[in-house]
């Protein structure tokens, strides 16, 4: 069996002050879009994984790090399967670029894994499943639109949002996610950031989940998509900008083009643009392709399904 995921951006990114782990609270608005990474799971009598982009097979260093490995895994030890796993992933999602691809992958291998061994498991369960292998799973698997608080994981759908038209601008070296945190860390320490979220100043992150300000609401339900470009914003953008200047000139490149909204996508490299309609999409990628940072685009739309068995 099969199963598709989405990849994501992220509407909204409010970063808090880290914990005692170092890990960072967010508030923060996912929309999921029409790209999907397809992960295949077939009983196997042993371990094997296999990653393709188009046709490139892509070699991964340690099989245990990739996140659709450790989904079937977890799978396997929760319901004492016995055997092994013979795992394929199609990955159309760039790779450490800021939109999730690793959490689809892992997304789809949990559902792929319910179904093809036919596990007993709802829902809820395999969100639970999700949030204990990376604080982006979840959203994969749940897709739409949603608010997502704490780490990201404790979700609440935001159902039923119009379509909107994004152009991703990918970088030619990805980015460390942990590095993008620690310089988000320095520029606040420096005073030069601020951290827009409250748990800057030690909120519980458990605590329930806020409503939407009505400001924000209305831009992600207007036909319009000019108001959903006013409210985004990404806190992690200064630090993706210091570690990688030329980042700054993607997004003013995209702006210049009339891209509604431009950022960094999560923790980068990848830069995200809000277009006004699909041809104003595909123009704006192409002006984003000429530039020498710009190692490729993806014109795509949102919001995208959730993971689901599919072919
Ligand atoms: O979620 P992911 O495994 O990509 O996170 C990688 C690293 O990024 C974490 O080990 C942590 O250093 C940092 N991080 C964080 N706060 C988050 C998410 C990630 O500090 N909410």
């Amino acid at each position: 069996m099969q199963a598709n995921a989405p990849g994501k951006l992220n509407i909204t990114l409010a970063v808090g002050a880290p914990d005692e782990r170092g890990y960072h609270p967010l508030h923060t608005i996912f929309q999921a879009v029409n790209v999907y990474e397809t992960v295949s799971v077939r009983p196997a009598s042993q371990w094997t994984v296999k990653t393709f982009a188009g046709e490139t097979e892509l070699q991964f260093v340690d099989p245990h790090e990739h996140l659709a490995v450790r989904a079937v895994h977890a799978l396997f030890a929760r319901f004492r399967l016995l055997g092994a796993a013979s795992i394929h992933v199609h990955k159309r999602i760039p790779i450490a670029g800021g939109m999730a691809g690793g959490s689809a992958d892992a997304a789809a291998a949990l559902v792929a894994t319910r179904a093809t061994f036919g596990l007993p498991l709802g829902d809820n369960e395999l969100l639970e499943v999700a949030r204990s292998l990376g604080a982006d799973v979840p959203f994969c698997l749940l897709g739409g639109t949603a608010l997502g608080r704490r780490y990201g994981d404790k979700l609440e759908s935001i159902p039923d949002t119009p379509t909107r038209h994004w152009v991703f601008a990918r970088a030619h070296r990805g980015l460390s996610t942990p590095e993008v945190f620690r310089t988000f860390d320095h520029l606040v320490s420096q005073g030069r950031q601020a951290a827009s979220l409250a748990v800057a100043a030690g909120v519980d992150t458990d605590m329930e989940l806020a409503p939407l300000e009505p400001d924000v609401k209305r831009a992600l339900y207007d036909t319009e998509p000019v108001s959903l470009g006013k409210i985004m914003f990404n806190d992690l953008q200064q630090a993706a900008f210091q570690l990688r200047p030329e980042l700054a000139g993607t997004v003013q490149a995209a702006l210049s083009e009339g891209a509604l909204a431009a950022q960094v996508s999560g923790s980068g490299p990848t830069v995200v643009a809000l277009a006004a309609s699909a041809e104003e999409a595909q123009r704006i990628g192409r002006a984003l392709q000429e530039l020498p940072q710009v190692a490729g685009m993806l014109v795509t739309s949102g919001p995208g399904k959730g993971a689901e068995v599919g072919p």
